[in-house]
């Protein structure tokens, strides 16, 4: 049977909110978005050179009723037909996720719809997942994004264990910091990336953290320094050098979270890699992983680039394979709070 999910997401600096369509009860899990509408604060926020969390939560407060309410009114479907309302409940900023979350209680309150609260890593996690579609496992999993790089093992949907974790900055972060010290705006991934595909003179060879490691550690926090090292020797750089610095960064994150993801697969006899989170919108992570996978026969599922970067439709999309899988049950209301330090 056809189910409706009203989906909100507010943990950062997006707020967004989805409809999706799914069936409750076909062979296979599938599902139709009817309707996305993301706010992002990306322009409030690069004065301050990364997000600033009382501005992100007043700015949530503002937009979170106009969003919602789009993405009701772009569905086609009314507000009483929804079935489901999923909030992300954490892991975030606390005074963003307040919002969302005491929204989306006052909306089920008000509709008397069940409440399902949602990890935002699971929505990234699962952001891969396709529709009519069941993806071969056992899968390693890379979730890259701006405060979390997670090598997850996935045997089945909903069963699963962490391989390994960042010891100090995420990969996101890393592409963020590195940026700044370009001179680059907030966020600085797209930014980097984007300036890194000008270089055409002698990349600097940055280290490789933990890549020769027996474990799926990942630690980023060396590399920043490398590259504030390599910046204070030097007085100014030109536009082409600082496209050569660029460059050496991006090949540094990207070898490393390739390297890690292969061997976690091969270790795991994983017949799936699957890729997501901010950092998977990353054309040379995409790539790099494609031509390893293809190499080794392994079948790899990336995110759309949309459900890549804060997006509610992912959030919609765990708690859809949740419902289906019967592996979440609707919350009472008094027991759904914002729970910034969730891990998955
Ligand atoms: O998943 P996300 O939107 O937010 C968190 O949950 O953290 O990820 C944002 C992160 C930022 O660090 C941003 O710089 C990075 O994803 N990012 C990228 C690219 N697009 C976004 N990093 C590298 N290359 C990109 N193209
Ligand atoms: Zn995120």
């Amino acid at each position: 049977m056809s189910k409706l999910i009203l989906a909100i997401e507010s943990s950062c600096d997006e707020t967004a909110a989805s409809v999706m369509r799914f069936d409750e009860e076909s062979s296979v899990f599938e599902y139709e978005f009817l309707s996305s509408v993301i706010d992002s604060q990306i322009d409030l926020h690069a004065a301050y050179g990364g997000v600033f969390p009382d501005l992100a939560a007043r700015v949530h407060v503002q937009k979170i009723r106009p969003i919602v309410d789009e993405a009701v009114r772009k569905s086609g479907v009314t507000l009483s037909e929804v079935d489901y309302i999923a909030v992300t409940s954490g892991p975030g900023l606390i005074a963003s996720l307040l919002v969302g979350v005491e929204f989306a209680k006052g909306l089920a309150l008000g509709t008397g719809k069940p409440l399902l609260k949602i990890n935002h890593m699971d929505g990234h996690l699962y952001s891969f997942w396709e529709s009519g579609e069941t993806p071969a496992f056992p899968a390693v999993s890379l979730v890259v994004s701006g405060g979390h790089t997670l090598l997850i093992l996935l045997e089945e949907f909903g069963k699963y264990r962490v391989l390994g974790s960042t010891l100090d900055d995420a990969a996101g972060e890393a592409f963020d910091k590195t940026a700044r010290m370009l001179g680059l705006p907030y966020p600085g991934g797209p930014a980097l990336s984007k300036l890194a595909q000008t270089s055409t003179g002698l990349v600097p060879e940055f280290p490789r953290p933990m890549l020769k490691n027996d474990n799926f550690s990942f630690s980023f926090s060396g590399l920043k320094t490398s590259v504030l090292y390599h910046l204070k020797k030097r007085a100014e750089l030109s536009e082409t050098e600082k496209a050569d610095v660029a460059k050496g960064v991006e090949d540094a994150i990207v070898s490393v979270l390739t390297a890690k993801t292969v061997k976690a697969a091969l270790e795991c006899n994983a017949r799936t890699i699957t890729l997501s989170g901010g950092v998977a919108a990353n054309s040379m992570l995409r790539e790099t992983l494609a031509k390893k996978c293809q190499e080794l026969g392994l079948t790899l599922l990336i995110a759309p680039r949309g459900l890549c970067t804060d997006n509610a439709q992912m959030i919609a999309l765990a708690a859809g394979l949740q419902v289906y899988h019967k592996q979440i049950n609707p919350s009472p209301l008094g027991e759904v709070r914002a729970d910034a330090g969730w891990e998955i």
